[in-house]
């Protein structure tokens, strides 16, 4: 399964997000990375205390494993307020989200994820909550229906989405700011290891092992303290727990990561490209077959990243490899389709 591998930027299993949660950061001060966005964040969580009122309604987007949750835990930490967690999908009904809402004691945070999957009916209520901190509940039915109004306290709703654009636009207008989250440089990565090994007391690491470690994690943090710890383990059976280049090096190799952060999936995916379809372009669904994969996996959890490194090219016609992805892989590049034309849309 797509969600069994060490480089998908998803949680895995619960007993991930245990281990991540010793991890990450508490306070602004402790977030390395997203600079532009942790000082626009800074000055909006001053302002709000300052005036001691919630904070405006935030929204997050980015890819899964950048820090979302995170975040929002960050800010509710900083604005000295309590958080409830939950996602859109959880949000089945609309009593779901009024019982969430009443709950509420003046300048929570209110944290939804997957925001982009509340159902529309759900969305419904958030509106007034938004605007007024106000529930409408409809009661009665038929001509004896009335709309009552329910207070609810002052608060903060961050939603948190890898799709932003799935928003409806009634929904992403009513939050006061949107921060994106990018994806982190391979010396930002270094910088969340190091603290990692202090968290875990791995001891003294070579910057080169972190680096080494950092430049194949897909500019993701999640991603990077996974297989910080797969090397740990490594470690610690082949080398007294000390971490070294040649360590990192070798434990990356037996779990098939090469050094662009590549696994076997990504190359099966590109080497079906490059081999049997020279190069493309060819349609997803015809490469999935080949594979014997799903298509919806090879969308979701292999083209994003090689789409963001520039191996791939979606064209009208197909998906096609670059010269890049030809060169990572030794194959001879092809110039693309019999005529030539429309292939980069
Ligand atoms: N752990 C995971 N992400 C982090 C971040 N952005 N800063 C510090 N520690 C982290």
């Amino acid at each position: 399964m797509a969600t069994e591998r060490l480089l998908s930027p998803q949680q895995r299993v619960p007993e991930e997000e245990q281990a991540n949660f010793a991890l990450r950061p508490e306070r602004i001060g402790e977030y390395i990375g997203q600079r532009e966005l942790i000082e626009r964040l800074s000055i909006a969580v001053e302002a709000a205390k300052a005036r001691s009122e919630p904070m405006e309604h935030v929204l997050l987007h980015g890819p899964p494993g950048l820090g979302k949750t995170t975040l929002a835990h960050v800010i509710s930490r900083e604005m000295g307020s309590r958080i409830t967690v939950t996602s859109g999908p959880a949000l089945a009904r609309g009593t779901d989200l009024v019982a969430a809402l009443q709950r509420l004691q003046p300048g929570d945070v209110l944290f939804i994820d997957e925001i982009h999957r509340l159902p529309i009916a759900v969305e419904e209520f958030v509106y007034p909550a938004m605007e007024d901190f106000r529930i409408d509940v409809t009661v009665d039915t038929g001509l004896n229906a009335r709309t009552i109004q329910i207070k609810c306290k002052p608060f903060t709703l961050i939603g948190a989405t890898t799709r932003a654009g799935l928003l409806s636009a009634p929904l992403r207008s009513r939050f006061g700011q949107t921060f994106h989250l990018q994806y982190y440089t391979v010396a930002e990565l270094a910088t969340i290891l190091r603290r990692s090994c202090s968290l875990l007391n791995m001891g003294e690491a070579p910057d080169a092992a972190l680096n080494r470690v950092a430049e194949r994690s897909r500019g993701t943090p999640r991603i990077a303290n996974r297989l910080l710890r797969r090397v740990r383990d490594f470690a610690h059976v082949k080398a007294k727990g000390k971490l070294s280049l040649s360590i990192v090096d070798d434990a990356l190799t037996l779990e098939g990561v090469d050094a662009l952060g590549l696994d076997e999936l990504d190359r099966s995916y590109l080497r079906t490209i490059g081999n049997v379809y020279s190069c493309g372009p060819v349609g997803l669904e015809t490469v999935a077959a080949t594979m014997n994969e799903d298509a919806g996996t090879l969308e979701d959890v292999v083209e994003p990243y090689l789409l963001q490194i520039g191996f791939l090219a979606r064209t009208r016609r197909g998906r096609a490899l670059t010269r890049a992805a030809c060169g990572h892989l030794g194959v001879v590049f092809k110039a693309q389709a019999e005529d030539g034309s429309g292939l980069f849309s």
